[in-house]
């Protein structure tokens, strides 16, 4: 009897054994290694914030925001919005070298950067010549290569004369003697950009979830540490949070001076913030001067002008596969906005 148990006890050992085998093969096991790596990608980055606004308390502000972003009467002949270059259905960019002013006539001698998550940024613009995404706003609308009004009473305007802003811009600054001030608008446009976050693949690495990204791209996130891109592209955006020398070891051949042409500082020449690397995959082409097509070319020439070295082949697919893990799984549907 006693040993008919026993012999039960040992099948079903066995079986459990069996079957705990095949488990753990089925599953991938977190080794040493990638808890090494998990550790130290944690020194350097940290994951997206989810909320940079209070959406709730600041809902007016935001709906006004949004529909200003899509607002194509903010440009002289009505053709062309925040949207136009800045794409939310395409991360935020147009994918163009330089972008167009308003009519097609001139084109400006800057990449468009991606909106998304540019509230992060410790200053706006390639050259930092603004703090806040409020700031910033105000520029492109009185730019004669963008959007081109010519001044800041036209654009208000303008607005005033449309009935649905008469009652959005009440309700946005209710303690406003009289809200249709142009600042209002950057405080708007502001408010909304502050929600436009990203959430992507290395988030959920960096809290913890390791096969969040493939044995690839843990390949390349290591090859970005051990080669020193990080020096530069670290924090939560990959950058976004200093100015530093295009061409720091070999000099990169441009005629924009960057940071320079805003403090006048000789020791600022050829400086640029430092781009965020999060949606990089998607907003090419790369560089201030949109020169590179694509992200390998802008991989191997940041090695050879900013660290000087020559990666190899494999290290650069290596750490485009990373950085291809810092696109965004989704992004927000605005597609009624887009038409008016
Ligand atoms: C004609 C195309 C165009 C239009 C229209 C336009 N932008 Fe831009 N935007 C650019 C370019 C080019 C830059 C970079 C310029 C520079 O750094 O000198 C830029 C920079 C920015 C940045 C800074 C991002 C960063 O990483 O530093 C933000 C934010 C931004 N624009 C938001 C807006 C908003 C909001 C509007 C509408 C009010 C707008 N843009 C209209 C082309 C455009
Ligand atoms: C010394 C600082 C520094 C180091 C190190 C560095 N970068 Fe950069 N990176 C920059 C700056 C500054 C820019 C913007 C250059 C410009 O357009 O003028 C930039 C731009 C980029 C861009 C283009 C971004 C865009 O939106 O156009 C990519 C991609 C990039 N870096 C990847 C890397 C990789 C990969 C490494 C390591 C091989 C690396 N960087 C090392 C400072 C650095």
């Amino acid at each position: 009897m006693k040993s008919k148990i026993l012999v039960g006890l040992n099948v079903l050992m066995t079986a459990m054994v069996l079957g705990g085998v095949i488990h753990s093969c089925s599953r991938q096991v977190v080794t040493e290694e990638d808890k090494q790596l998990l550790h130290e990608a944690q020194s350097y980055f940290e994951p997206l914030p989810q909320s940079i606004i209070d959406e709730e308390a600041k809902a007016d502000l935001i709906v006004l925001g949004r529909k200003l972003y899509f607002e194509k009467q903010l440009s002289k002949d009505g053709s062309m919005s925040c949207n136009t270059c800045h794409d939310l259905g395409n991360f935020g960019v147009d994918n163009l070298a330089t972008s167009p002013s308003f009519d097609g006539s001139v084109s400006g001698d800057r990449n468009s950067p991606t909106v998304y998550n540019a509230a992060l940024h410790f200053s706006q613009f390639w050259d930092g010549r603004d703090e806040t995404v409020e700031d910033q706003a105000l520029g492109p609308i009185l730019n004669p290569v963008e959007m081109a009004m010519a001044s800041e009473e036209e654009v208000m305007e303008r607005l005033q004369a449309m009935d649905e802003y008469r009652e959005l811009f009440a309700k946005a600054f209710p303690d406003d003697e009289n809200p249709f001030e142009y600042v209002n608008v950057g405080k708007a446009i502001g408010a909304f950009e502050r929600t436009l976050l990203t959430t992507d693949r290395f988030d959920d690495y960096l809290k913890g979830d390791v096969f969040a990204l493939s044995a690839k791209e843990r390949a390349g996130l290591r090859a970005f540490i051990e080669v020193g891109c990080m020096t530069c592209h670290d924090g939560p955006l990959l950058g976004g949070n200093s100015f530093q020398m295009i061409g720091a070891v070999n000099p990169y051949e441009t005629e924009d001076k960057g940071r320079y042409l805003v403090t006048g500082d000789e020791w600022d020449k050829y400086f640029f913030k430092v781009p965020s690397l999060r949606n990089i995959e998607k907003t090419w082409p790369y560089f201030h001067d949109g020169r590179v097509e694509t992200l390998e070319e802008a991989i191997t020439l940041m090695g050879h002008h900013q660290l000087g070295i020559d990666l190899d082949e494999n290290q650069v697919k290596e750490i485009k596969a990373f950085l291809t893990s810092l696109t965004a799984k989704e992004l927000p549907h605005f597609e009624e906005l887009e038409k008016n």
